[in-house]
């Protein structure tokens, strides 16, 4: 009832060939050889190069059906599958060049050498770090080939319109959620050209796919990641004020925000929230043991995983049987719907209506205001949590909220998301109470070490920069003032400390990672399923929105403690409460 796919469950006994085949699960895209086949099958089974991705990054040297038919070729020569690893190492070097050929050398045009930002930060040694980080921009941006235009079918490159700046390391084409840091970084380094040209970009994904891809490569065609187009146009907005390019835009944002709502949303309690969800396939009965297709639901919703951005992590893992640990293979990302994904949404509304409101359709802006208002009680119905004072992401298969830590749980206050001064407040003893705020290098994804990238011990630049924007936008609130001293405090103090994990770790690492270690004293995070990466665009986002914020006060080494007693906390929320 949850996933559709009636037919198939129904007639499961009856017709388990005929009417489940066509449900088979659709493959990540069409190419036979980036997406699905027997020569990606090959290749990546035995395990030709140390990253899985090199292979479906690497250029083809002649056409698609060319390639294939020597492959078959090949197959033939050697019966069952038993082609040499050398061998197929050659056939390889044969038909495909390296990857990173789809772009030419380009440094971006509106580069600036001394954009204003530097000027407002007063430690010097922060400045020339900054002036550093502003020019990491120029190794970060990536001009597509016309060839690649000419010859998509010899790349897995999606050959966006404009420039883009990818993210860094093994990641060399551009990301969806990742872009956002990355166009507030342009645009406090006033690189409007190259940060509308990366909104351009996104929207032109949108445009032709009806949603914006996981990334741009034609492997990541059938999911998306956290929806933060419409705050980049924000973002754009906010800079340049140029409303001619809103009104452009505003058509694209609706559509994406339909296909949110129509895609991956679902009613439970007679409320309607969202999830992510890669519907490949109809879902199986429960009783449905084959091996084959046990793989292809858990397939299933490691994608879904990875459109959540936490690609992966305990906060998706279904409880394990008794006496079990529950591991990678427990993933249920589908089965989850997020506290973050919802606040997102709920700030998309709040912006779409002000975007419409602005344009002069009042009607299209009550819309997405009441979408947001009906969102923000759905929210309160199912994740709030009264006596912890914080929301958690509501589990479909308990059918109750999940207890868990994560930095997640207070997105709304990021997204301004919720009915009652008071909730905030309650968050913020939750924060406090929480042990999350006891590492000085930042708040880690979770408090489990899971071995997964998105748990202990890592912490995340976006999620340190939406619970320090969060913490900071608290508002004043007349009973107890000191509630309010305490939010912009722990705001700073969050911030001075992940300013300095990543200065250490630039100082002794020369680079710029795109997750840190809660623990030691400034180093990149580990964990996961590839090495840490170095580059990195939201990293540098990250430090620039920081340093702007804060630029007059923030000091290279300097430490703060994030924890506060929580007795004269409680003592406010008391006084709120009897109000
Ligand atoms: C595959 O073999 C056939 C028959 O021997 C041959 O005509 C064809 O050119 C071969 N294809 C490639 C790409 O080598
Ligand atoms: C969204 O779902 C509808 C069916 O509900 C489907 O026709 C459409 O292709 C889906 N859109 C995308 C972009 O996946
Ligand atoms: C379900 O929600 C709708 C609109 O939000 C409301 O009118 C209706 O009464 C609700 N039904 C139940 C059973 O709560």
């Amino acid at each position: 009832e949850m996933a559709g796919g009636g037919t198939c469950t129904a007639l499961w006994f009856l017709f388990r060939l005929v009417s489940c085949q066509q449900n088979m699960p659709l493959p990540p895209c069409d190419s036979e050889i980036y997406c699905t086949g027997q020569l990606l099958h090959h290749v990546q089974t035995a395990k030709l190069f140390n990253d899985d991705k090199h292979f479906v990054d690497m250029k083809l040297k002649e056409h698609p059906d060319v390639v294939l038919s020597a492959f078959q070729n090949l197959s033939q020569d050697w019966p069952s599958n038993a082609i040499p690893p050398s061998t197929l190492r050659d056939f390889v070097g044969l038909y495909f060049d390296e990857p990173g050929l789809e772009f030419e050398p380009w440094t971006p045009p509106d580069w600036k050498d001394n954009p204003k930002l530097l000027g407002r930060i007063e430690d010097p040694a922060l400045a020339g770090w900054a002036a550093k980080l502003n020019q990491l921009w120029k190794s970060l941006g990536r001009k597509i080939r016309q060839e690649v235009r000419d010859h998509p079918e010899l790349y897995s490159l999606i050959p966006t319109p404009h420039p883009l700046v990818v993210p860094g390391g093994r990641f060399r084409e551009l990301y969806y959620w990742d872009s956002y840091w990355v166009v507030n970084g342009l645009l406090l380094s006033e690189m409007t050209t190259t940060a509308r040209g990366m909104i351009q970009n996104l929207l032109y994904l949108v445009d032709t796919y009806g949603f914006v891809p996981n990334g741009g490569r034609v492997y990541y065609e059938r999911r998306s990641q956290p929806p933060f187009l419409t705050l980049m146009v924000e973002s754009y907005y906010q800079a340049t004020q140029d409303q001619a390019f809103l009104r452009g835009a505003l058509p694209t944002l609706d559509k994406e925000y339909s296909f949110w709502m129509q895609n991956r949303s679902l009613t439970l309690h007679n409320h309607t929230l969202n999830r992510h969800h890669v519907p490949v396939g109809s879902p199986r009965p429960e009783s449905y043991t084959d091996d084959l297709e046990l793989k292809q639901l858990l397939w299933e919703e490691l994608k879904a995983g990875a459109e959540s951005g936490w690609d992966f992590s305990s906060r998706w893992y279904r409880a394990a049987p008794p006496g079990q640990t529950p591991s990678l293979g427990d993933t249920g990302a589908s089965q989850v719907l997020p506290v973050d994904l919802n606040a997102l949404l709920c700030r998309n509304e709040r912006t779409l209506a002000s975007f419409h409101r602005l344009l002069g359709d009042a009607e299209a802006a009550a819309g997405y205001e009441r979408a947001a208002a009906v969102r923000q009680q759905a929210m309160e119905a199912l994740m709030w949590d009264e006596r912890r004072g914080a929301w958690f992401d509501f589990s479909l298969l308990a059918d109750a909220t999940r207890t868990q830590f994560h930095p997640s749980n207070l997105a709304p206050l990021w997204a301004q998301c919720f009915s009652a001064p008071a909730m905030a407040e309650r968050a913020l003893l939750y924060l406090q109470e929480s042990g999350a705020l006891r590492f000085p290098n930042g708040v880690p994804a979770s408090l489990q070490d899971s071995g997964q990238q998105w748990d202990y011990p890592n912490a995340w630049p976006p999620l340190q920069h939406m619970l320090i924007e969060g913490t900071h936008s608290h508002r004043a609130h007349t009973i107890c003032i000191y509630i309010y001293v305490i939010a912009k405090k722990l705001a700073f103090d969050l911030a001075q400390n992940w300013i300095r994990t990543n200065w250490r770790a630039f100082d002794e690492y020369d680079a710029m990672f795109e997750k840190y270690d809660v623990n030691g004293d400034g180093k990149p995070g580990g964990g996961g399923e590839y090495d840490v990466q170095l580059g990195f665009g939201w990293t540098n986002g990250v430090v620039l929105q920081l340093l702007d914020l804060y630029g007059d006060r923030l000091t290279a080494g300097g430490l703060s403690g994030t924890t506060t007693s929580s007795l004269p906390l409680l003592l406010c929320l008391l006084l709120v409460t009897l109000q």
